[in-house]
């Protein structure tokens, strides 16, 4: 059933007497953290909770421990207006919420492939037996299709069976970089549930998201489904974002080989608007907290349901976005001029200096990031590295501690014999290739995100390879 809001949902009470639905959210980090801060300032009371002690101190004390434009004012202007508190005790969760969202981490095993639901599973065995009232417990976090009715028993186990405690499901999109207008200003919103007096509460916890759409003219879709579709919007609408960037990262493999331009072909099939333009950028591809282990996650879920098969496209996916930062290595060997044998190529004695460690910009979000998977190939092969981020310095220095960090561009490209943009930052974008010229040692430039302009950069005396581009001098 899908509900363009404002409409007329069930009216319930919150449990706790007061007149909206007092919130809670279960991990803050990057989705809980943003949840909590954005709904505060949405007007709901929220208290968010995590068991990192460190974390919630720098909360409550107004500092964002990420980085997300826009967030730390909004988290110090509703901390002064009272609506937003943090804490590290499951018992003032219980007894403080209405509506308690689960927002921890739901990693790659270390194991295999499948989603880790540990931290999802304490969240609830421990808040349960704190539940003093009826309460609804909604899950956020990206899991595998089954995961809500799990948590149904979790609460069973664990909560006081009088209470009626319920279980729902509402996923996120937050994207990096725009996370607080992905929460104020959704797309979407997705309810799962199995009760109108869910749907009362996720309605009235969302009030807010209506009712700003309200004043600025527009509608939010509502779709109102089973817990098992809920579970699996979430994977699926990643899975597909992967498949589309591993589909143009396909063609300019296709492109380099036939001597084709893989940004003109992506312009020109992005016009049809059944394929739009969207999240066709070719480059070192996709990295990042979500679309690589949610794929994984949801192939290993796919097993265990028996349609292993369905999904074996994705391990495809996989496959080529690796390829692209093994390219970053072959392009490197071909443009320093080194061969290329079995076990990768001999890159020592060379100074590479990789623009860009985050795994997209504006985030200083360093997991699974192509380039610093690139900076590490790239040290393996012998070569001396030199890593610039506008932001990512401190992540990418605790991930791989063994190659230097420069302050600056300037600093990080002096004496370099190739440069290599990874991220497409900004500030590289705009990076002027005639004063770099004179600080490198050798004008030669790889640019792993198509987002160079390439006519100034080859104008300018600079050996410029990009993704799926023909080389042109
Ligand atoms: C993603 C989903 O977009 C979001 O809806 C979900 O809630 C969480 O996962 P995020 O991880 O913030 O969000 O990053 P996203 O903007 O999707 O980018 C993912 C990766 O794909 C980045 O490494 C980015 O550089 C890369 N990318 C994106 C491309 O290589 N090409 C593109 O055209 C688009």
């Amino acid at each position: 059933m899908t509900i363009a809001y404002p409409s007329t949902p069930p009216v319930v009470a919150p449990p706790s007497g007061a007149a909206r639905p007092r919130l809670t959210f279960l991990g803050t980090g990057y989705l809980g953290a943003t949840y909590a801060i954005c709904f505060a300032e949405l007007g709901y009371e929220v208290l968010g909770f995590d068991i990192d002690e460190a974390k919630i101190a720098k909360l409550a004390g107004g500092d964002v421990p990420i980085h997300e434009p826009g967030l730390d004012e909004l988290l110090r202007k509703n901390l002064s207006a009272g609506r937003l508190r943090f804490t590290t005790s499951y018992e003032e969760v219980g007894e403080f919420g209405d509506i308690h969202f689960i927002c921890v981490g739901t990693p790659q095993r270390p194991d295999g492939m499948a989603a880790d639901l540990s931290h999802v599973e304490s969240a609830v065995v421990n808040l349960a037996p704190h539940l003093s009232r009826k309460a609804l417990i909604v899950g956020k976090s990206t899991v595998p299709v089954g995961t809500a009715e799990w948590i149904e028993g979790l609460v069973e186990r664990h909560a006081a069976a009088d209470l009626g405690v319920e279980v729902a499901w509402s996923p996120e999109f937050l994207q990096e970089g725009v996370a607080v207008e992905d929460v104020l200003r959704p797309n979407r919103v997705i309810f799962g549930i199995k009760s109108e007096w869910a749907m009362g509460m996720l309605y009235a916890a969302h009030k807010g998201v209506f009712d700003l759409a309200l004043t600025e003219d527009r509608e939010v879709p509502v779709v109102v489904t089973d817990f098992a579709t809920a579970e699996l919007v979430k994977v699926a609408a990643n899975a597909f974002l992967a498949t589309k960037i591993s589909f143009i990262n396909a063609m300019a493999e296709v492109c380099e080989a036939a001597g084709a331009d893989v940004t003109q072909l992506a312009r020109s099939i992005g016009y049809d608007a059944r394929i739009g333009n969207k999240f066709l950028r070719a480059g070192v591809g996709f990295g990042g907290g979500c679309l690589p282990k949610d794929i994984r996650a949801f192939q290993a879920r796919a097993q265990e349901l028996g349609v292993g098969e369905a999904l074996r496209f994705l391990h495809e996916v996989d496959l080529i976005n690796q390829r692209r930062r093994q390219k970053i290595v072959q392009l490197s060997a071909e443009l320093l001029g080194r061969g290329y044998g079995p076990a990768g190529p001999d890159l020592g004695g060379t100074r590479i200096t990789v623009l860009g460690a985050t795994f997209k910009p504006n985030s200083d979000d360093v997991r699974d990031s192509p380039a610093l998977s690139v900076v590490r190939k790239l040290a393996r092969s012998g070569a001396e590295v030199t890593v610039y981020d506008p932001e990512g310095m401190d992540s990418a220095r605790n991930d791989v501690p063994d190659v230097s960090y420069a302050k600056t561009l300037t600093d990080a490209v002096t004496g370099a014999d190739l440069v290599c943009v990874l991220t497409e930052w900004e500030e590289f974008r705009n990076a002027d290739p005639a004063s770099l010229a004179p600080l490198v040692a050798a004008k030669k430039v790889i640019d792993g995100r198509n987002c160079l302009d390439q006519s100034v950069w080859v104008a300018g005396g600079w050996e410029y390879r990009g993704m799926g581009r023909p080389v042109v001098s």
